[in-house]
Order: structure tokens, then sequence, then C-alpha cells
């Protein structure tokens, strides 16, 4: 019997490639070239399997052209370049990458925070294009961490790890906001009480991002709500570009509407909006939030567990729409 074909979208480690290629007919992208949608497509023909980060977007237009594709198996958590309705519509499963990230991206989250905090980019660069000659009793003084008030919208696995962090490490109070309140024992475990969006912005001292994009949450942040926020107070996204404007972020941190930000993912990233690279007050990260040896392994290998599971045996790990399954 022929084994089934699949394609590897981007670049990824070779270990992750043999393991593949020992149970399928396998074409990668070593070269890493960015396809667009109907060099995909073209790929994709006679194809059951695609193993995807999450800039190929996998929809309707995709799904139709290429009617030997069973499973799509994201190298991430996050999960918004498919179109799961259009993918359980056609029977096709989508999987995701979840739990092995989660303290790596959470330790990832908390680094953004102190640096943005503490002024550690504007102040490096500062002292790169050689203007540090003397001490001053305000040179880049920032805001406190430890004892302050963290407020963080999107309370799931990621968030919460970011939440212990906060609570039990830097003693911080821990406010959260999400689409549902957490279990009790879950609260008691991170320390976090559930309130109103407005109120977190208007009380926490830093808030950071950590919820999945959706329509329902593009914009999450917007002029209105940077508007809520403390002048004091420092925003972090590690979330999704889209989740924050951008343009009324850049505007707010040139006004001094808020004291700093620091970002990890941008609207239209690779592209990063123009104002947001000459503010001074904001730490800009290249969506690397995740990217430790160990976990981007972790990662690469739970994709490859989930097509070779589903290929091979009808199973998966981590189903995003589940129902496809049920319904074999
Ligand atoms: C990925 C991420 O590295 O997991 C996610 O959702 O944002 C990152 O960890 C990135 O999406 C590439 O797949």
């Amino acid at each position: 019997m022929s084994q089934p074909k699949i394609l590897i979208a981007r670049a990824v480690f070779p270990e992750t490639i043999a393991r593949l290629e020992a149970h399928f007919e396998v074409e990668t992208n070593q070269a890493d070239e960015i396809w667009p949608k109907a060099e995909l497509i073209r790929r994709l023909q006679g194809r059951q399997g695609v193993f995807t980060t999450g800039s190929e977007r996998i929809d309707a237009e995709l799904l139709d052209a290429c009617p030997d594709l069973k499973l799509c198996a994201n190298m991430a958590v996050g999960y918004n370049n498919f179109d799961v309705e259009a993918m359980t519509a056609r029977g096709v499963l989508g999987t995701n990458a979840p739990d092995v990230l989660t303290e790596t991206t959470a330790d990832f989250g908390f680094a953004l925070l102190m640096a943005t905090a503490r002024r550690i980019s504007e102040s490096e660069h500062f002292l790169r294009a050689g203007k540090w000659t003397k001490w001053a009793y305000d040179m880049f003084a920032g805001s406190d961490i430890h004892g302050s008030t963290l407020g963080i919208i999107g309370m799931g696995r990621i968030g919460q790890g970011i939440a212990r962090r906060g609570a039990h490490g830097f003693g911080m109070k821990v406010i959260y906001h999400n689409r549902s309140r957490l279990a009790p024992e879950l609260e008691a475990e991170c320390k976090a009480s559930y309130v109103g969006k407005e109120e977190l912005l208007e009380t926490a001292d830093h808030v950071v991002l950590v919820v999945p994009y959706t329509p329902a949450s593009h914009h999450t942040i917007g002029a209105a709500e940077l508007a809520r926020m403390k002048p004091t107070a420092t925003l972090v996204n590690i979330a999704r570009g889209g989740i924050v404007d951008d343009a009324a972020l850049a505007q707010a941190l040139k006004d001094g509407r808020i004291a700093a930000a620091g970002l990890d993912v941008f609207e239209g990233e690779p592209t990063v909006h123009p104002d947001l690279l000459t503010v001074p007050n904001v730490v800009l990260t290249p969506h690397i939030a995740s990217a430790t040896v160990p976990t981007r392994r972790a990662m690469a290998d739970l994709a490859a567990d989930n097509l070779i599971g589903f290929l091979t045996q009808g199973k998966a790990l981590t189903p995003v729409n589940p129902a496809v399954l049920a319904a074999k």
C-alpha cells in the first residue's frame, strides 16, 4: 500500500521531517519560502495532510481546491489561520499545539512585562548610542512590578501561568477578565479576582493580553480602552496582532496616554506599524514568545504526532474541531 502524502509548509527541525518520513511521502520547504495561496494549493494536490504554522491560511477556497486534504496540523496553539467552520463542513480535521508552550510563553509574557515597565530596551538603545555620560536621579525611571496590580485579559492556560508568576513570584495583586470566570479553585491557585473589562483597564498598573484572536476580540484594545488606562500603566500583547489597534496604541504612546507597551505580535506582521518603530517607549519583539529550543521541538513533535496519529490510525491528540473525528 502506498504511504499517505503530506506537505510541510514551512521549514522545521530535520528530526521532525525524519519522523514524518517514516510514515509518509513528504514534501518539505526547508528553504522556508513564503508561498502565495496558489502555490500552496498547487503543492497540496494529492496530499492528505499539511503541517502548518500560524502563517498559512486554510479557508474554503483552499479546501475546495484541495479535495484530498484531510488534516491540517498547526505548530501553534492559536489557530486563527484556520476557517474552522469551512474545515468542519468539508470533514477536514484541524489540530493545534496547546500545553507544550504554556510555561515558556508565560515566561516570555512576564519578561516582556518587566522589560516594558523597567524600560530595558529604551535604555539599552541609549547606552549603545553612546549617550550614557553620567548617572541621573530620574534616568529611565520606570514603574514597579512587585506589589503592583496586574490585569490579565484572557485567562486561559497562558494567562493563568502569567497570573501565577505575578502573584506568587512578585506579590502582585492579580485581576483578570475573560469570557467565562475560572473555577474557584483555579482562581485561588492563581490568586486572581474576576473583574469587568472597564474596571481592569482603570485599575491595573500592567495590562497583559493573552486572548485568542477571533472577530469578537478584534481591537479589544483601541483608543477608547487606552483612554481608560492609567497614564502610568503599561500594556503587553503576546496574543495576536489585531487584538490591539496598533495605530491607536502608537498615538497613545506618543501622547503619553499610557507609559509604555511591549509587543510580540502585530497587525499585519511581519510588517510593523511605522509609528511603533519610532516611539521610544515600546519594546518590540518578532513573535518569539514560544521560541525556546525545547518548546519549539515539543510543538513540532505534537504537530507531527497529530499527523501520524490521524493519517495512520484515525486518532488525533489535540483536535480543534473534534466533530470531524466523531463523524468518522
Ligand atoms: C507560534 C503562536 O510560534 O502558538 C502560537 O499560537 O503564536 C506561536 O507560538 C506561531 O504561531 C507560529 O506557528
